[in-house]
């Protein structure tokens, strides 16, 4: 897939010119520079040679299908005119260059718009516009206008940001990391993110993938792709814009605690991309994930000669979700007869501050040939008699030997340790100069292999015996009244028509009414002022609970319709709704919003007044959301805890919960006019759970 692009038979530049400042010509000259063996033709109107290569005045002088890949840099006013000319003559990849498109404004945005509807035309795939360009290290193909072509290597990295490719690019080179593909995205007017992890996950060459992103162009396209291509390679992404959240003003509770950022969380983590939060640990997390193994667990061993850093390092362990490995009793032996009398053979193993290499050779080789280690760490701190460049020939020697176990070092120092660090550099071994980012990068190797290893995705259940018919008459006549938000009997009918364990809710116009039907129920019941103008009924008195007697319920009814008319004068009464009263359960949230990019978004947490305060929410889309996603979402919140039994108290009916969490899911997904849906609380028991109040908001 878009060999084209990465490794073309043959390119033409468009827009090549003499003048060596121009960027056509420093694309010429990149491309020739980075060793390209296709054939390499300039575009010029008026020909002649370029850098040593005779100039054509159009790709289509060329004859039909000579050229794989176009790339375009002649100002925008022309590149129509150049892509129809491409197309003709059966170009099958442009890279355009050029800005002034959907960046500019209006006027751009249209020729942006017809530039793809000529490409689509020929079947022509597009990159950019206005793009830095596309590099292939293992082709070699250099068609851009960067300043630099990266080292061969096995990272691809996928920009939305032309300047932060340049600038890693630079950093690179210096740092000595290698890349397999670098692209830059540009206006991402046709091909995307997701066409280029896919062409990244089909490269053989590459091991690990990069993304900075600004957004994701399609949600459910990247979802599907991306939770594809990470169960083979580790997909890494730094996106930013990440502080608008819960900008939008929402009338759920979901929707006020959800934010696009939320979105994009839940659509990572359901697809197993992993996200940072930095360019550092952008590119720590790829140099591990191309140089070192993945792990079989979390056990991590620490070889040290200081004392401090090895116990903030295994600090750092613990809070970064890692385990301290515990050593056989043959290893705590043979590091006890092997290491001074001095020397701790626990973990960390410390060598102490005089320890020359041959105790670094046996701690490092006694605890990576323990079974109960699945990962190393070697720290050094420069004291008298350490070698640094000794005892990193050491874990080069060794980590040859323990290849399948990840090994990292440590070299806390600067001048004296740069030589051990490059012979570390060389045989693969990532080293850093602080443990916690150490540890960081020993902690995504373990993420990325639960990632890897999880079980296949999950069908999500159908639910056969739901009863869409009477949603839909439910939302029409809502919508023939003008309504938003639907009135609590409404929503607890369209919950219960999807399966949903509600507590049975009735509208009463007149007060004889209420009584007949607390009557129905059974006493206790609850009074609730009916009106889709009233939105915070407890805050004006609009609720009354405990009801047990007619009486009772008749001046409730009263008070509740003065109460309602006194402040909402103005408001459309429809009267009160009659519920019968639950007794307490554990009190949860499920709700949900919907996001523009990936779709309807799923909550849930500790339910009740407070849940704005508590923020005990866990999201999912509902996007691949079976049983045992919805369940590991339950299992993130503190809610979790209460279901399971808090001190001493029966557990609760988690299937039940879980259950609910489904039947929402596939609501929202038949009816994409609900547009904000809240169950707080749903009660859960021992035995089963009851949705006592449902609010829906519809589109
Ligand atoms: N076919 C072939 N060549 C053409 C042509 C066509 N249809 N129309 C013009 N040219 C030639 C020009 O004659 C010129 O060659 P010359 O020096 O021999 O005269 C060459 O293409 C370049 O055109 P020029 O008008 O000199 O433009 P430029 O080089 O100053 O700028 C761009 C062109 C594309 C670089 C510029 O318009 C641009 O968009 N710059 C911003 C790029 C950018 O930032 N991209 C995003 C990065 S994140």
């Amino acid at each position: 897939m878009l060999e084209a692009l990465f490794r073309p038979q043959s390119v033409a530049v468009v827009g090549a010119s003499q003048d060596r400042s121009k960027i056509g010509n420093i694309i010429l000259r990149n491309i020739i520079a980075s060793g390209y063996q296709g054939k390499l033709y300039p575009i010029n109107p008026r020909a002649g040679e370029i850098e040593g290569l005779k100039a054509f005045p159009a790709v289509s002088a060329l004859g039909r299908g000579a050229v794989d890949l176009a790339v375009v840099a002649v100002p925008a006013p022309f590149v129509l005119d150049v892509a129809r000319d491409c197309g003709e003559a059966g170009v099958k990849a442009l890279v355009v260059i050029s800005a002034g498109f959907k960046e500019t404004g209006k006027e751009g945005l249209e020729r942006e718009k017809e530039l793809v509807a000529i490409c689509r035309q020929y079947g022509m795939r597009l990159l950019g516009p206005n793009c830095v360009g596309v590099m292939d290290t293992h082709t070699p193909l250099n068609a851009s206008f960067a300043a630099g072509f990266p080292h061969k290597g096995e990272i691809a990295f996928i920009s939305q940001s032309g300047a932060m490719l340049v600038a890693i690019l630079d950093w690179s080179m210096r740092e000595g990391i290698g890349f397999s593909q670098f692209v830059s995205m540009g206006n991402k007017a046709d091909l995307d993110e997701t066409d280029l992890i896919e062409a990244a996950a089909n490269d053989p060459h590459t091991k690990v993938i990069l993304c900075y992103l600004e957004d994701i162009k399609e949600g459910q396209r990247f979802l599907e792709v991306a939770e594809r291509v990470t169960r083979e390679k580790p997909v890494v992404v730094l996106k930013s814009g990440v502080s608008e959240a819960g900008a939008k003003a929402a009338s759920s509770h979901t929707g006020a605690l959800a934010g696009s950022n939320i979105a994009y969380d839940a659509a990572f983590r359901q697809a197993g991309v992993i996200r940072v939060q930095s360019m550092r640990e952008l590119f720590d997390l790829a140099v591990v994930f191309a140089r070192q193994p993945i792990p079989r667990g979390r056990r991590v061993a620490v070889v040290t000669n200081a004392g401090g850093p090895g116990i903030v390092t295994a600090d750092s362990v613990e809070r970064q979700g890692l385990e301290m490995a515990r050593f056989s009793r043959e290893t705590a032996e043979e590091l006890r007869s092997q290491l001074p009398r001095e020397a701790s053979v626990f973990n960390p193993v410390d060598v102490l501050g005089d320890a020359r290499v041959d105790r670094f050779q046996v701690a490092i080789e006694k605890v990576l040939a323990d079974e109960n280690v699945d990962g190393v760490l070697v720290l050094l701190c420069p004291t008298a008699v350490s070698d640094p460049e000794g005892v990193a020939r050491v874990m080069a020697e060794l980590h040859a030997r323990f290849s399948h176990k990840p090994m990292l070092g440590v070299f806390m120092g600067g001048e004296s340790m740069a030589g051990g660090v490059e012979i570390l550099n060389l045989a693969g071994i990532p080293c850093f100069t602080f443990p916690e980012l150490a540890v960081g990068a020993l902690a995504g190797l373990v993420h990325y292999g639960s990632i890897k290893a999880r079980p296949p995705k999950e069908e999500v259940p159908v639910y056969p015996d739901v009863r869409p018919e009477e949603v839909r008459r439910i939302l029409e006549r809502a919508r023939q009244e003008r309504r938003r938000s639907l009135l609590s009997s409404e929503a607890a009918a369209v919950a219960s028509a999807y399966g949903i364990p509600v507590a049975p809710i009735q509208l009463a116009q007149r007060a004889a009414e209420a009584v007949a039907i607390a009557a129905e129920y059974g006493y206790p019941v609850v009074l609730k002022v009916a009106s889709p103008d009233i939105l915070h009924k407890t805050d004006i008195g609009g609720v009354r609970m405990g009801l047990e007697t007619p009486e009772e319920i008749r001046r409730a009814f009263w008070d509740i319709m003065e109460s309602a008319a006194q402040h909402f004068p103005r408001a459309n009464l429809y009267g009160v709704e009659v519920q019968k009263m639950y007794p307490k359960g554990v009190e949860l949230i499920v709700g949900m919003t919907r996001d523009l990019q990936f779709g309807p978004l799923i909550a849930f947490g500790l339910g009740g007044i407070y849940v704005n305060l508590l923020k005990d929410v866990a999201f999912r889309l509902t996007w691949g959301l079976g049983p045992r996603e919805a369940e590991a979402m339950i299992r993130e919140t503190k809610a979790y805890d209460l279901l399971r039994g808090f001190r001493g108290e029966k557990p609760c009916d988690l299937k039940a919960v879980v259950e609910v969490v489904g039947r929402v899911a596939r609501l929202v997904t038949d009816f994409p006019e609900i547009v904000e849906l809240d169950i707080n609380p749903v009660f859960a028991y021992p035995e089963g759970v009851v949705a006592v109040d449902v609010k829906i908001t519809i589109g």
